[in-house]
């Protein structure tokens, strides 16, 4: 059984390191991120890019964070109702004060994504987005059963848009980071069909599933 620096094995979930639920912690993430990803706002282009349609949208984004993606995709797509979940108080403030009067077009819900229930009564949405979250599981053996429920979520033909880093020699934590081609198999063994690249750089890619019209299965619970 591989060993990792503290006691943990590979299988086990990796601890929280940097808990995003305090209001200091949040903040430096956020500036730390601006200077060591100067390629995010690319993938914020290329989300946008994916939800361009000629009807609004429900769009449900897990692990909204500062309300980045959030500002980018009220502005420049038809949006007909936005949620915000994140199981941070902190990372809600923070994004409240970041999008402006853009906020009073977000629903922000607190629920933590680790829990199986966390779908429970969102609705159904016609887009699911989702960035530098999914590890957040803190296992990559967990992103499939997230997918699912999230597909639970997602209307009959609407989509998921999944960007997270993958597993490079350098990754630290490697229990977290499924490969490059692990990342479009989760999103198939997920339900969702016609996967395909959208984006990818700095280790990071963007990948879209579409919910297939046949009705989801209900794995919430
Ligand atoms: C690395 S940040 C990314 C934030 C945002 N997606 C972005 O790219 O700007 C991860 C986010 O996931 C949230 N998060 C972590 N664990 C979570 C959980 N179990 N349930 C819901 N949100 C979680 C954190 O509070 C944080 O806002």
């Amino acid at each position: 059984m591989t060993r990792t620096s503290g006691d943990e094995t590979e299988e086990d979930d990796v601890p929280i390191r940097v808990d995003f639920r305090d209001t200091a912690t949040a903040r430096a993430w956020i500036e730390d991120t601006r200077v060591r990803r100067p390629y995010r706002p690319r993938f914020f282009a290329a989300f946008c890019k994916a939800l361009t349609s000629t009807k609004p949208l429900r769009i449900l984004e897990l692990g909204s964070g500062p309300g980045q993606l959030a500002r980018e995709i009220l502005v420049h797509c038809e949006v007909k109702k936005y949620v915000a979940l994140d199981f941070s108080p902190a990372m809600h403030a923070i994004a409240t004060e970041y999008l402006g009067e853009l906020a009073s077009r977000v629903t922000f819900e607190t629920r933590d994504f680790r829990e199986p229930t966390w779908p429970y009564d969102l609705g159904q949405f016609d887009a699911i987005v989702t960035l530098q979250a999914a590890h957040e599981t803190r296992h990559k053996r967990h992103l499939v059963s997230l997918l699912e429920r999230a597909r639970a979520c997602c209307a009959p033909g609407g989509i998921l848009l999944y960007a997270d880093h993958y597993l490079t020699p350098e990754t630290k934590l490697t229990a977290l980071s499924p490969t490059r081609d692990d990342q479009p198999a989760a999103l198939a063994r997920a339900g969702f069909v016609d996967v395909q690249l959208c984006y990818e750089e700095g280790n990071m890619a963007l990948w879209c599933g579409t919910n297939s019209t046949v009705e989801a299965s209900n794995p919430v619970g």
